[in-house]
């Protein structure tokens, strides 16, 4: 089984005096064996993140990236910087980015080929609407994102993360039937794309008003393998918790 990962993605949330809360994670971190912890922070707040988990077994990412390694794009970000910053990953084709920036999976794809070809780890949303779900297409339309957005290569630095847009910051999360059945496409998808061994290694995370509450029993369910979560992983208070279930079911 891959080792689980339990990444915050703090959105555009955050400030200086809050880095504060990275430490509190980075000692609970120091603790939870056998669980990957991570920090998305906004750009601006990625190089003090850096710093404070120095020595600590956190990583520091971004939460989206430009394909190209450079140019004439304004207020894009390139893999390049994210590394030089000390980001270790980065997540690309959050549903927020398709929504609002109007993203596509090729757009997702071009950029997670980028963030593995520059040494970052890429987590790849995908996530059906509510719309979607209700019309009995979810597992067709994840199934378009994953073939769509997936690079074929470098399965070793690749995370999938499967968002239902509908349970981000409603408090309402899939049920766990729900998640085990997606995640259990996912994995045949997976395997179907990038081969059977790879696919296998590949962590699936479930994201989606993930909390303290809840965290025990998504992580119990098959093929998660961790989770992403917005707005439980600003404090270390409701972070430290979701972290600390990962590394109990170890
Ligand atoms: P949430 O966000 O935990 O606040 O629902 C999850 C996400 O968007 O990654």
């Amino acid at each position: 089984m891959p080792k689980p990962l339990i990444a915050g993605n703090w959105k555009m949330n955050g400030s200086r005096a809050a880095l504060a809360e990275v430490d509190a994670i980075a000692a609970a971190a120091e603790r939870a064996n056998g669980v990957d912890v991570a920090i998305c922070p906004p750009f601006t707040l990625i190089e003090p993140a850096v710093r404070k988990v120095e020595g600590t077994p956190v990583a520091i990412g971004g939460q989206d990236c430009h394909w190209a390694e450079k140019g004439a794009y304004t207020g894009w970000t390139s893999c390049a910087m994210l590394v030089e910053a000390g980001a270790r990953l980065v997540i690309v084709g959050h549903s927020e980015r398709r929504q609002y920036a109007h993203e596509t999976d090729e757009e997702v794809r071009r950029k997670a080929e980028a963030a593995i070809a520059a040494g970052l780890t890429a987590i790849v949303c995908v996530g059906e609407t509510e719309a979607e779900r209700d019309a009995g297409e979810a597992e067709a339309v994840v199934a378009r994102q994953l073939r769509g957005s997936l690079p074929t290569d470098g399965a070793e630095r690749l995370v999938v993360a499967y968002e239902p847009v509908w349970a981000i910051g409603t408090g309402r999360t899939a049920s766990c039937d729900d998640v085990a059945a997606i995640h259990a496409a996912i994995r045949r998808d997976l395997r179907a794309i990038l081969g059977d061994a790879a696919g296998a290694q590949v962590r699936i995370l479930y994201g989606g008003s993930v909390n303290a509450g809840n965290a025990a029993e998504l992580l119990a369910v098959a093929d998660v393998d961790g989770a992403l979560v917005g707005g439980a992983s600003l404090t270390a208070a409701a972070f430290v918790p979701i972290v600390e279930a990962a590394a109990a079911q170890g």
